[in-house]
Parts: C-alpha cells; sequence; structure tokens
C-alpha cells in the first residue's frame, strides 16, 4: 500500500453523464401530487416555475442523461474533485481502519451546491428565462446559484433563512459579489413571508419558509423561475458526478469502501455520493450507506413517511418522503444547511426499502469530530459536513474496538470559512445541544 493520501482525475476523467437511479429501482417512486387537487403531477403542473428539460429529468427512465458542452466547461473550473485518505486522522484515532473522504468545498462557492446550480441555470437560460429565485440556509445554495446565475447572465434572488442572514453576514456579501439580490426571509417581500412575520415577527425563518417566499416569487413573475438546491429528484442527478469520480478514485487507491457517509439536509450531497454505489447494491453487492442528520431536525430518524409540503405556505407539490411536518421549525443550530423538515424522495424510498441507514447526532459532538478533523487534515470544515465527519470518526472507533479494518468513505460537501462564529460559539463553550422537540407530526400532515 503506497503512502499516497491525495488522489486526482484528469480533465478528461470528468463524467460526462449525470446518472439516473430512478429506472433500476425495484418499486417506483409515488407521484407528486398537485397541491390543490391531490391528484397525480403532471409535467405541466410543474412548468409555471421550471423549465421542461429539468421537469423532464426529474422523471426521465434514461440511466444516463449527457452533461451539456456548456455546463463541462464550468464544471473543469474546480471539478474533478480530490479524494483524500485521511491518515493522520486515521493516526489520531489510532484506528486500523482507513477513511476516505471526497472533498467538495474546492468549488468557487465552497461546496457541492454548484454541481446542479450550473445545470439549473444552464437550463433555464435555454428556456428564455430571465431570473431566478431560490432560498438559502446556510448560504452555501445561494452562493452556488449567484456564481450559476452569473455565469449564465441570469439575475437572482435569494431569500436566506434569517438566522443564517444575521449568523453569516460574509456568505451574504458573497452572494452579493456575483451581484445576487438576498433578502432575510420571512421577508417583507412576499405573502408568505409577511403571513409568517405576523404571527411572529422574530422568527428565526426556516427552510420550508423560505421555500415558500420563494416559489410564490417564481409563480408570481412570468420571466422567473425556482430552483431548488435539494430534495428533487433532478437535483441528486446533477449531484452524482461526486459518486462517480469517488468510484474511478477508489480505484486508484485500490480500495472498495465498506460503508459510505454523507450528512443530511435534503440528501443532494449524500445522494450524489451515495446513488452510485446504491446502484451496486440493487445489483446485488454494494457497501453500507449512512446518512447523518441533526438531533435537532431528525427528520429520517425521527419523522413519518407520508405525503407532505415541501415548504411552509402549502405551495410546493405533495411529495412522499420522511417529514417532521412542513410547519415544523427546527431550533437554530449551526448547520443551517440540515434544518429541513423534509427529505429527498428518492432516498427516503431507498430508506424505506432498507438500502440506507440513517444515524442523528447533537451539534456538540459534531463539533467535537470537526476540530479533531481540521486539527489533523487541516481542511475546517462547514458545519453540515461535519456532521459525516462526526460519524466517519465513530465508524472509525468501533474498527479499532472489533479489532479489524474497514474501508470508510465520506463527503466532505464544504468548507466552513464562512462559519466561524459557529467554531467560536464552540470554542468558547457557548453551543447548545437541542434535541428534537417531539411532536405531533400528525397533526401538521392532517392539516394537508
Ligand atoms: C456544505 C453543505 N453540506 C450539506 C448541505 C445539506 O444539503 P444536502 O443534504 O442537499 O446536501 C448543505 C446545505 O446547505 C451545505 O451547505
Amino acid at each position: 500500500m503506497s503512502e499516497t493520501s491525495k488522489f486526482l482525475l484528469a480533465d478528461s476523467q470528468i463524467p460526462t453523464a449525470w446518472v439516473n437511479v430512478l429506472p433500476s429501482l425495484p418499486e417506483p417512486l409515488a407521484p407528486p401530487l398537485n397541491p390543490q387537487t391531490h391528484a397525480p403531477l403532471g409535467p405541466e403542473d410543474l412548468a409555471a416555475i421550471f423549465p421542461m428539460e429539468l421537469i423532464e429529468q426529474e422523471f426521465s427512465p434514461q440511466r444516463l442523461i449527457d452533461i451539456p458542452g456548456e455546463v463541462m466547461d464550468i464544471y473543469r473550473l474546480w471539478r474533478a474533485t480530490p479524494l483524500f485518505r485521511a491518515r493522520r486522522l486515521e493516526k489520531a484515532l489510532d484506528t486500523p481502519a482507513h477513511i476516505y473522504y471526497k472533498y467538495e468545498g474546492t468549488s468557487p462557492a465552497g461546496s457541492h451546491k454548484p454541481n446542479t446550480a450550473v445545470a439549473q441555470a444552464y437550463y433555464n437560460k435555454r428556456a428564455g428565462i430571465r431570473r431566478l429565485a431560490t432560498e438559502t440556509g446556510a448560504g452555501q445554495w445561494g452562493s452556488a446559484l449567484s456564481l450559476a446565475c452569473r455565469m449564465f447572465g441570469l439575475e437572482c434572488t435569494v431569500y436566506m433563512v434569517r438566522i443564517s442572514y444575521d449568523q453569516k453576514p460574509y456568505r451574504r456579501m458573497m452572494m452579493h459579489a456575483w451581484g445576487a439580490e438576498v433578502f432575510p426571509s420571512p421577508s417583507d417581500q412576499t405573502n408568505s413571508g409577511r403571513a409568517v412575520l405576523a404571527e411572529s415577527p422574530d422568527s428565526p425563518g426556516s427552510l420550508g419558509i423560505a421555500i415558500s417566499e420563494a416559489v410564490e416569487d417564481a409563480a408570481t413573475h412570468p420571466d422567473t423561475n425556482y430552483a431548488l438546491g435539494s430534495v428533487l429528484n433532478h437535483v441528486m442527478l446533477h449531484q452524482t458526478v461526486i459518486g462517480q469520480e469517488a468510484k474511478l478514485q477508489m480505484a486508484m487507491a485500490g480500495e472498495d469502501p465498506e460503508v459510505v457517509i454523507g450528512c443530511f439536509g435534503g440528501g443532494s450531497n449524500f445522494g450524489g455520493l451515495a446513488l452510485p454505489y446504491v446502484l451496486d447494491r440493487l445489483a446485488g453487492k454494494g457497501p453500507r450507506i449512512l446518512a447523518v442528520e441533526p438531533s435537532a431536525c431528525p427528520s429520517l430518524t425521527k419523522g413519518t413517511f407520508a405525503y407532505d409540503y415541501g415548504d411552509t405556505a402549502k405551495l410546493t407539490p405533495l411529495i412522499k418522503m420522511y417529514t417532521l411536518g412542513h410547519d415544523f421549525v427546527p431550533p437554530g443550530i449551526h448547520a443551517g444547511g440540515l434544518r429541513y423538515h423534509g427529505a429527498s424522495p428518492l432516498l427516503s424510498h431507498l430508506l424505506g426499502l432498507g438500502h440506507i441507514e440513517a444515524k442523528a447526532y447533537p451539534q456538540t459532538p459534531v463539533f467535537e469530530a470537526a476540530l479533531q478533523f481540521a486539527r489533523t487534515e487541516g481542511i475546517l470544515p462547514a458545519p453540515e459536513s461535519s456532521h459525516a465527519i462526526r460519524a466517519a470518526v465513530d465508524e472509525a472507533l468501533a474498527a479499532r474496538e472489533e479489532g479489524r479494518s474497514k474501508v470508510i468513505l465520506f463527503c466532505l460537501s464544504g468548507h466552513g470559512h464562512f462559519d466561524l462564529g459557529a467554531y467560536e460559539n464552540y470554542l468558547s463553550g457557548k453551543l447548545l445541544d437541542y434535541e428534537y422537540p417531539g411532536r405531533d407530526i400528525s397533526l401538521a400532515l392532517a392539516s394537508n
């Protein structure tokens, strides 16, 4: 075994097609439902806010979907991303496990989010759209879409969850630098925002509320579409470049993962890394696949698998997913990108079928692992990504207890350079842990 710790691909090895898992599923996904009639949704129902080429991808029966040349040109600015073996972390843990991580923080926006932002901006531009509206939790998705819109000459409006808007002013400025306009959500720009403000003027906001605002903005302006940074099938599809590259890089390392890990907000970095491995599982052999979420917002581990809205104001289609209820406002943890009440319907389905496992952690042990990682591997990870680090460390410690080797692969979805306020809180002992308050999810679902 060489001492190599960095596995790099040439530009010619960047994937040229996205991998679609939908045609390989043993049972089809439950269809999304029209929010008014509750009838299964047709492509035309989505046409008010999405371009047709993305709608087709949402339901596509094709196994591989070619990545357009203009998208490839932009991917080549930072892809392929590196795969590292965390030798220094392994040593610190004194574990026989081999820990690998796929680092998506080398993109201009600092996370995996541009993989889909660039594709979405491209298809919207082709459809003649002038402006995109979106929400952002951590600020990573808003930054990614601001960047992508700039690359294709589109305007961009971002509704940024209030608590992140306050916690992360420099994320906001990054979006401004790329030319986007940014409103704290709930905002006074939309009916949905004004309704929340009337009830709770100090609302910290949530992704569910910010999605309502962005969808309303898009639906009420004919030249504007909506872009979602996670959850939907076409987003998972675009992110499969991560797992395809990781497979080539693991082959360079001469190892196969026994477990593949990703943090889970709506599911896009996790799905991006895991879905190419899910195909192996569906074909009869593949690794364990583990999604990691915050205990304060545990949709996969404490949620209900049911039809629910993707947003607070019930403007989106009803989708069958693991959910805590569309009106759930999670506590203001620092992993803002993981504060979402629902989950990707595709990944929910795979969890239901037993191909995926899920685990939840409070934020203090997550930051403890983040610092151990920063102090050994050097990279200061995003709080979201640090959930995956925590789980990878625990898998490695379990291997030490069992006295056996184990190959672990996780997605380091982004860097934490705009999350220093969170690190400051942790280092000064001010970080609070919130358990999921528990609530009657059935009530929130009954209000459908
Ligand atoms: C760095 C990072 N990782 C993960 C996530 C969670 O999103 P997803 O579950 O779609 O990957 C976010 C969301 O903003 C993020 O910024």
